[in-house]
């Protein structure tokens, strides 16, 4: 997830990509880049490692990059570390194509094998270059316009992308390509302007145009015109953006948590996309080889907060469809108890920053123990991803709001893939059931969106009512103990209510004597073999007063012979039942946060990266 900006006109470019660049550093933040091009004259790169202050200060605010075309980026790694090189913009060896892109090229390997076969180099780690020579490698062999060949680009890429492309030849014009990545153009009287998100041009423009899937546009100074993959014009409306500017930095979401739940289906999506190659599980990138899993007699899971409640999940997953034993340890617990490793473990550090202070120690202990890590992490090129053995990259992109939503989300894709390969490469799975496993993996986007489409405002209404509850208890038992960890800890980060989450056969050993007339108790219910187990425990906290929330899927309906409000999930293999109930529990914490008033994004005393102890 990257920002881009363009812009060709009769201003400087470059203060006006600086400016957009600025308003698109939520998208990411670990370089950033521009190229400009001033009248005829070659077209002038320049490229920053760190924030976009850095790029500002190397061109003196864009003073000292002189033109009125330019494209600019800011990037979020997903393929080669953050650094100068891998920054875009990127360029064809000659000069010839130079461009900034946001998305995934899944096909970059196989693509890039066929480009030095024809002669090209590369320079960089990038999935970019590779879009770059190729759309280069099409001008020349056609011999066609810039049209022609970004279309025969599009047709052999597969992925998302956004993409914005200058032409030597075209001095003063911007192409555009664009496949689920977001990108929107924008124009004025002599002006025309593009960007990843509407609050990079807010400033200049409230005029735009969407872009379709599979569609390109040729911009010049005050005019776009729009082209599907025929390369056929077609025709657009222009739209007139009503958004304040703080609205739109945010999508039209009121927060960042918001939204961030909202792109829970394209996370879970792209990252699960990263590892399937013609229908089967690939670990090839993450760098794990069947022999190298044949081999793992114990995992260690080691995490902090949400990432530790994945690792929870993950052990009832793994341990069931490969059966390898599995243990989930707190890292700030793991580094200072002197553990007893097996040699032949295999250590799991799970971390959406990759720099989490005790996460890190963890990881660094194992390796002095000599055993072999695997880091899934979402920050390329963080420390947790450059110290580890192997990495499995989740794909969440930048998240913004404190507490965590799709990163979560994106960490349990990665544990099931694991847990899949892991079964099938071991032989506990055969060829049915894990085509069978993956299918349905692959349906669980669209089961986070219609949650999204159909609970939020019954929830919203239930969590205003529970907006002055003092307690609540999360319930459940397997993988629902493992969902009630990360319903409590959601709620309780966000909307400052107490809670706690109990393996619901638990609560009588304590617990039970903490209900009293009124106490919230939210029951999860999605593991068939342990339903009736769990009602029992519902009703116990009823008969002492409890107020019952019942989160089950469909078909449950008895539920409502115990619980007060129910929440319905549609039907999933119950391995992957924590993607599909967190998202309700999820919505509960942000309007049970909103309802009291609260800062969503920034709760109190929390920080989004712990790099202390
Ligand atoms: C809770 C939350 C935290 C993090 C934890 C680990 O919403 O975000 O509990 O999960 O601080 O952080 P990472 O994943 O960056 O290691």
């Amino acid at each position: 997830m990257c920002g881009i900006v363009g812009y060709t006109g009769n201003s400087q470019a470059a203060p006006i990509l600086l400016h957009g660049l600025s308003k698109l550093e939520y998208r990411g933040y670990d370089s950033a880049g521009m190229a400009v091009r001033d009248g005829e004259k070659n077209t002038e790169i320049i490229k920053a490692k760190g924030r976009l202050k850095v790029l500002a200060e190397k061109t003196n605010d864009g003073e000292s990059v002189p033109g009125t075309c330019g494209i600019g980026h800011t990037r979020w790694a997903t393929h080669g570390e953050p650094s100068e090189i891998n920054a875009h913009p990127h360029m064809s060896d000659d000069g010839n194509v130079v461009a900034v892109h946001n998305g995934i090229i899944e096909n970059y390997q196989e693509l890039k094998d066929k480009l030095i076969r024809k002669g090209y180099e590369f320079y960089s780690s990038t999935d970019t270059e590779v879009a770059v020579k190729l759309v280069d490698y099409y001008y020349k062999k056609y011999l066609g316009t810039p049209v022609d060949a970004i279309n025969h680009a599009m047709v052999r890429i597969r992925g998302s992308y956004a993409l914005a492309i200058m032409f030597r030849d075209y001095p003063g014009e911007i192409y555009v390509a664009r496949k689920d990545s977001p990108m929107i153009l924008g124009v004025e009287e002599g002006a025309s302007y593009i960007a990843s998100d509407v609050p990079a041009i807010l400033k200049y423009t409230r005029n735009v145009y969407y872009i379709g899937n599979m569609e390109m546009a040729r911009v010049q100074k005050g005019n776009i015109t729009f082209y599907n993959l025929d390369g056929d014009e077609i025709q657009k409306e222009k739209k007139t953006i009503e958004w304040d500017a703080e609205a739109a930095e945010k999508a039209g979401f009121e927060h960042f948590m918001m939204k961030e739940i909202h792109e829970q289906p394209k996370a879970v999506r792209d990252t699960l996309n990263s590892v399937l190659k013609d229908g089967a599980i690939d670990l090839s990138e993450v760098g794990l080889t069947d022999e190298d899993i044949q081999k793992i007699s114990q995992i260690y899971i080691v995490a902090c907060g949400s990432a530790y409640h994945v690792g929870m999940a993950a052990q009832y997953v793994i341990e069931d469809l490969a059966r390898i034993p599995v243990r989930v340890e707190l890292a700030s617990e793991f580094r200072y108890r002197n553990p007893i490793l097996d040699p032949n473990g295999l250590v799991i550090i799970v971390s959406q920053s990759g720099e989490t202070a005790d996460s890190l120690a963890a990881l660094r202990e194992s390796k002095k123990h000599g055993l072999r890590t695997l880091g899934i992490v979402n920050v390329v090129g963080s420390s947790i991803a450059r110290e580890a053995d192997n990495v499995f990259y989740t794909l969440a992109g930048p998240e913004i709001s404190v507490a965590t939503t799709k990163a979560y989300s994106t960490q349990l894709i990665a544990a099931y893939a694991l847990a899949i390969q892991f079964g099938k490469v071991r032989g506990e799975l055969n060829e049915e059931k894990y085509q069978e496993l993956i299918t349905e993996l692959q349906t669980i986007p669209d089961k986070i969106s219609k949650i999204l489409e159909d609970d939020k405002e019954r929830i919203q209404w239930f969590a205003a009512k529970q907006a002055n509850a003092k307690d609540a208890f999360f319930i459940g038992r397997g993988i629902d103990y493992a969902i009630s960890m990360e319903g409590s800890l959601k709620m309780k980060e966000v909307s400052y209510v107490h809670t706690e989450a109990y393996a619901a056969g638990e609560l009588k050993h304590g617990t039970i004597s903490l209900i009293e007339d009124g106490t919230l108790v939210i029951g999860i219910l999605t593991q068939n073999h342990l339903y009736e187990k769990t009602i029992s425990n519902m009703v116990e906290c009823k008969s002492r007063g409890a107020y019952l929330m019942g989160l089950t899927t469909f078909g449950h309906y008895n539920i409502e012979d115990t619980a007060d409000f129910t929440v319905y999930i549609p039907k999933t293999d119950e391995h992957f039942a924590t993607s599909l109930a967190v998202i309700p529990l999820q919505l509960l914490g942000y309007y049970v946060s909103v309802a009291k008033g609260l800062d969503v994004d920034k709760p109190r005393n929390l920080a989004k990266s712990v790099t202390v102890e």
